[in-house]
């Protein structure tokens, strides 16, 4: 079947003329391609196997050809997305017919005081909040744990085991059977994924996919993720 991988561009193409050659060179069944929003119906126009998201919900993201919509992204919620926006693009995006795919994860300040799981629960519990007032049944959301210590950003970011992430995503999951309506859920990790450190996060059943931000860019490194991807 294969594990789906999610390659995030962030803000690392600058040129159209780059963004489609990327496209072009990674099109491929299993691989969903997240570019600059500037950029969405210009890669669109040219993929035939891959699917596409966007980077974070936009009205106009189904339109241009997106299918996902990534909300509360590390990106984001650090230059001011609350949970309460959050939870309002994530809303939207389903009411729009865009499978929304939730980022949440806990910083190294909070990881090393010992309230990841209440960052999680609360991130989780608000993040879901408007879904309550749309009449849509179980909508599909992917839920990524992305620990924000462990993105590549940051000069100091750690890897995150698959151990870890196994663990937390179980308690993402146990979140899940506290909520009073249903949701149908898939899980993807996300944080410093390279085409070395993969393997370990594609023998779990518990993980669906990844999330794949600065190497995504880079084509053949996300060749080698697909394809290792895609035999699991
Ligand atoms: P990274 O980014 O793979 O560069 O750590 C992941 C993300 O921010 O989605």
């Amino acid at each position: 079947m294969g594990k789906i991988i999610f390659a995030n561009w962030k803000n690392k193409i600058k040129t159209e003329a780059e963004a489609v050659a990327l496209a072009q060179a990674t099109d491929a069944k299993g691989l969903v391609l997240f570019p600059p929003h500037v950029f969405l119906r210009e890669v669109a126009a040219v993929v035939k196997h891959a699917e596409l998201g966007v980077q974070d919900y936009a009205p106009d993201a189904k339109s241009a050809g997106a299918r996902y919509a990534l909300v509360g992204h590390a990106d984001r919620r650090t230059v001011g997305d609350t949970d309460g926006i959050v939870a309002e693009k994530l809303a939207l995006a389903v009411t729009d017919g865009l499978i929304p795919v939730l980022c949440v994860g806990e910083s190294r300040a909070e990881r090393d005081s010992g309230v990841t799981n209440g960052v999680l629960k609360r991130q989780i519990k608000e993040g879901l909040s408007r879904l309550a007032e749309l009449s849509i049944e179980n909508p599909l959301v992917y839920f990524a744990y992305e620990p924000l210590w462990a993105i590549s950003n940051s000069a100091d970011a750690e890897q995150c085991s698959p151990e870890t992430a196994v663990h937390r995503i179980t308690y993402i999951k146990e979140q899940l059977l506290h909520l009073s309506y249903g949701v149908t859920a898939k899980y993807l990790y996300g944080g410093s994924v390279t085409s070395k450190n993969v393997g370990g996060y594609l023998h779990t059943k518990d993980i669906d996919g990844l999330l794949v931000g600065a190497v995504s860019v880079i084509h053949k490194e996300l060749k080698k993720i697909w394809h290792l991807a895609s035999k699991s």
